[in-house]
């Protein structure tokens, strides 16, 4: 799609200020498709489909079939039009520039010269971005979703500002650089003084500037007052993310003030590859404030097709949710969009780290100047657009490009590998690389994700086998081997992706289907399934260790394949994130040291079966609740190795702390724990996963009446004087369609008002394993979901997002238990 932007101008008389002006073009203009046949009003920041939309000239393009029909929309091409007048006389301004804000810079037209016209090739490489590839729907990008203005000014105009707080390990001392870019018009040099203050660190400066005509750069040092603490920022789990408020303002020639005010968070990364005892290779971890952190998180991608659509609240509401499942990072994957400001300050305010790609994935791209010239401007402005946020703690270079071009994903010929070398090198090194660690001296840069990392430099700059898990990060999918045995999974240093596919709920995808699209073979099912044979996947590896549902009623049959996928995408991502946890203190064979787990991928950009813990919209999905309990800061993992059952304790905390540790063995028949143990006193090191328990599984077993691996399943937590310190977690002796003694569970809830809280309190008639608590469409989440019941009663939460009753939730409500699909 090409996009045209047409701006008739109107002048009016006013006398020029040394003030600047600015006239802002947000709100309506004329929207004319490209032999004119549509025209229609649009908003701006907007887009060409949602303005559609609201002129009911087409429906959702999310509704079944549409993002084919609609594939018209993104191949014509459109007219942006609008006549303004400019309330103030632009001949008496020294400069007036129509600014527009694109997805990957700003582009700025002087419209002096183009007092009537047109202007187009605003819209740069975002074509080139894939966020509408393998899984998302099949829209380009395309928008106008950002800011235009005019802006008109004399003497000097402020370009931008940005800033990297640096500590001096030295004289442990913060300085605070600042960079300020300012446009001289005037043909005299300009003159004046910048004043820099952090009044809650008692710090304050004064220096005098002088701008020579021209772009011109004023760098200032700040030294923060050593007299005063500086409270540092962590990473959400390790502790506060206190900023300061800081206001800079310059004052110069002509009584021009401009006054800008920022918050500034103090905190240091490291990126640590060095060799580890008992194991080749590097390590490859990250130190916040000089602290080793384990990194437990996801991968974010576009939260919509449409990023207009993309609202605070939504933002805010899939943000905390990351919290509220101890994560403490994202990776902003590299084939989507860098994101809006707001989602950085988010990240900043909840101590969410962010490893920020930057936008080029799965493809070998071009390196020819013409494109290098827009990759330049496209880095260097977000570097110092997004610079000063502490979340954010390493940029990449692009996603997948070195294992593409290494494992040869797209056949090129042996003897054009060197070529394609050579571009990666110049795009990615010599130019991105470069310019990033010239603007940014805070943080780490690496040029891939997977990637060796420093191995991969020696190697020049792709390594041979970017997967090598003694280096670097590594990406695992494996939907095929039993998902439940952790020896399929790379023992590497740092997972960065990995993931399941499993279905939204059916109150998500109900709202743009219709009734004819609701079976598993339906056309829709297999439409919305954007990863070939994702659909016969999923249900393999359900089918390793449940039933599959059996229902000849093809709606039920629907539901439950819907339930069932969510079960094991629960099951499958626990089990990997467990066994990457309790490896952070661990070399086994070499292997080991694993310090990140981010799995695939944290949110949604339409209503499909997806990777996807969080559905279009932000409900949670089943995975989504496991998260909250499987990164958790103290968490007992339990697995077994040739017929030995362990428990580590993996603990993310800052100090040592002593635990009780409570093993238990159920019988599926019933709702009474069959034997209890516990251990006393014992130490879990900070920072570290260390063995508890460890006991051969027949011997468990015999000292436990009739249990055998299929009627009995194992519960254990850690608890402190009584008071419980993790999650309830529990170890499956057998596949669960093996389970004997498994009764048709019967469950009922009592729902009641507390606040602005309901409490569901549960009863059940048998042990019920994976219980899923469903209120449809009611915006909220539960404490607790998708739980194994070995008791007869519990009590869940239930925080909505929005008002409701008690009465809207009796009617939503159903629960599902895993006998109720068989
Ligand atoms: C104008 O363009 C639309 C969309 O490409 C097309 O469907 C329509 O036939 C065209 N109309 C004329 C008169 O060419
Ligand atoms: C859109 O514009 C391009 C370049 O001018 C042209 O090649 C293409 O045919 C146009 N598309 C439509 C649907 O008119
Ligand atoms: C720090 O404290 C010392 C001693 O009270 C004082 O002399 C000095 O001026 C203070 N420095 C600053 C920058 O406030
Ligand atoms: C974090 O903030 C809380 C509340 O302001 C304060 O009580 C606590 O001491 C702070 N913790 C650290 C480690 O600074
Ligand atoms: C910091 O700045 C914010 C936003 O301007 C303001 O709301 C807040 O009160 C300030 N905090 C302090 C301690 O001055
Ligand atoms: C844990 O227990 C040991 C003795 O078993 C004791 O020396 C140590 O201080 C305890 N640690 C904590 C954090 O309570």
């Amino acid at each position: 799609m090409r996009l045209r932007l047409l701006l008739l101008l109107a002048v009016c008389g006013a006398a020029a200020g040394a003030a600047a002006r600015t006239l802002s073009l947000r709100g309506r203009w004329r929207i004319r498709s490209g032999n004119g046949s549509l025209e229609l009003p649009g908003d701006v920041p907007g887009c060409v489909h949602t303005a559609l939309l609201q002129q009911n000239l087409i429906q959702d393009p999310y509704y079944r079939f549409n993002d084919l029909s609609y594939r018209w929309i993104s191949l014509d091409n459109w007219t942006y039009s609008k006549e303004f007048k400019i309330p103030f006389d632009i001949s008496k301004w020294q400069k007036v520039n129509l600014i527009f804000e694109g997805v990957d810079t700003v582009t700025k037209v002087l419209l002096n010269d183009v007092t009537i016209g047109e202007t187009d090739n605003m819209f740069k490489r975002y074509e080139q971005c894939s966020f509408g590839w393998d899984w998302g729907p099949s829209f380009p990008t395309q928008g106008i979703w950002k800011d235009v203005r005019v802006e008109a000014y004399n003497l000097c105009q402020l370009n931008y500002f940005t800033f990297s707080p640096i500590y001096d390990a030295r004289a442990q001392e913060w300085n605070l650089e600042i960079e300020s870019s300012f446009d001289v018009v005037s043909s005299k040099p300009v003159y004046g003084h910048v004043m820099v203050a952090l009044p809650k660190l008692q710090t304050q400066q004064t220096q005098g500037i002088e701008l020579q005509p021209g772009e011109r750069v004023v760098e200032l040092f700040v030294k923060i007052n050593k007299n005063i603490s500086v409270e540092t920022w962590w990473p959400h789990g390790h502790g506060n993310q206190t900023g300061y408020n800081m206001t800079i303002l310059f004052e110069l020639d002509g009584g021009l003030s401009i006054e800008k005010s920022a918050k500034v968070y103090f905190r240091t990364v490291e990126l640590i590859e060095e060799p580890i005892k008992g194991s080749p290779g590097l390590s490859f971890y990250f130190k916040i404030n000089g602290l080793p952190i384990f990194l437990k998180g996801s991968n974010w991608i576009p939260a919509d097709s449409f990023q207009d659509r993309v609202t605070s609240d939504l933002l805010r509401l899939l943000l905390q949710s990351a919290v509220d499942a101890n994560m403490n990072t994202l990776r902003v994957w590299g084939g989507g969009v860098y994101e809006q400001d707001e989602f950085y300050e988010l990240c900043d305010e909840l101590g969410i780290m962010v490893w920020q790609d930057f936008m080029f994935a799965c493809a070998l791209y071009p390196a020819g100047q013409g494109f290098l010239d827009s990759v330049r401007a496209e880095v260097a402005y977000q570097a110092r657009r997004l610079k000063s946020h502490p979340s954010i703690i390493t940029w990449s270079g692009n996603n997948e490009n070195e294992a593409a071009l290494m494992m040869n994903w797209y056949g090129i010929h042996i003897s054009d590998l060197p070529t394609y070398i050579n571009d990666y090198v110049t795009l990615y090194v010599k130019n991105i690389r470069e310019i990033v660690l010239t603007a940014d001296k805070t943080r780490p840069f690496i040029t891939s994700s997977p990637t060796n990392g420093a191995e991969s430099v020696a190697e020049g700059w792709v390594s041979h086998n970017p997967y090598d898990k003694h280096f670097g990060d590594v990406h695992f999918y494996d939907y095929i081997s039993d998902c439940w045995n952790w020896k399929i999974f790379p023992k590497a240093r740092f997972v960065s992706e990995y993931g399941y596919q499993s279905w939204p709920s059916f109150s998500t995808l109900e709202k743009i289907s219709s009734e004819e699209d609701w079976s598993c073979g339906s056309r829709f099912s297999l439409h919305r399934q954007h990863h070939a044979d994702g659909n016969t996947e999923m249900l393999l590896q359900a089918g390793l260790h449940f039933k599959l549902p059996q229902s000849k009623d093809p709606l039920r049959s629907f539901k439950d394949t819907i339930y069932l996928t969510q079960v094991m995408q629960a099951q499958c991502v626990k089990t990997q994130t467990e066994f990457y946890r309790r490896s952070r203190s661990q070399v086994v064979h070499g292997e080991g040291h694993t310090m990140g787990a981010l799995y695939w991928q944290l949110n949604d950009i339409w209503q499909a079966p997806s990777w996807a813990s969080l559905e279009y919209g932000g409900k949670w999905k089943m995975l989504h609740y496991f998260a909250r309990h499987f990164f958790a800061p103290l968490l007992p993992v339990g697995f077994e190795n040739q017929d030995v059952f362990f428990i580590y304790g993996v603990s993310d905390l800052r100090s040592e702390c002593n635990v009780t540790l409570t093993v238990r063995l159920h019988a599926w028949s019933s709702l009474e724990p069959l034997c209890s143990r516990r251990t006393r006193r014992l130490v879990m090191k900070a920072g570290k996963a260390t063995l508890l328990y460890k006991e051969p599984v027949p011997r468990l077993l015999k000292t436990c009446g009739t249990c055998t691996r299929q009627r009995c399943v194992v519960s254990f937590h850690l608890s402190a004087a009584g008071q419980l310190l993790s999650p309830t977690n529990y170890h499956f002796l057998s596949s669960l369609k093996e389970a004997v003694g498994l009764h048709k569970a019967h469950i009922t809830a009592v729902i009641s008002q507390r606040g602005d809280t309901f409490v569901f309190d549960l009863e059940t008639s048998a042990v019920a394993p994976f219980v899923w608590l469903d209120v449809g469409n009611i915006p909220g989440r539960f404490s607790d979901n998708g739980f194994l019941m070995t008791g007869k009663t519990r009590t869940v939460l239930f925080y909505p997002w929005k008002p409701t009753s008690k009465s809207e939730l009796e009617r939503s409500f159903q629960v599902t238990s895993l006998t109720d699909i068989y």
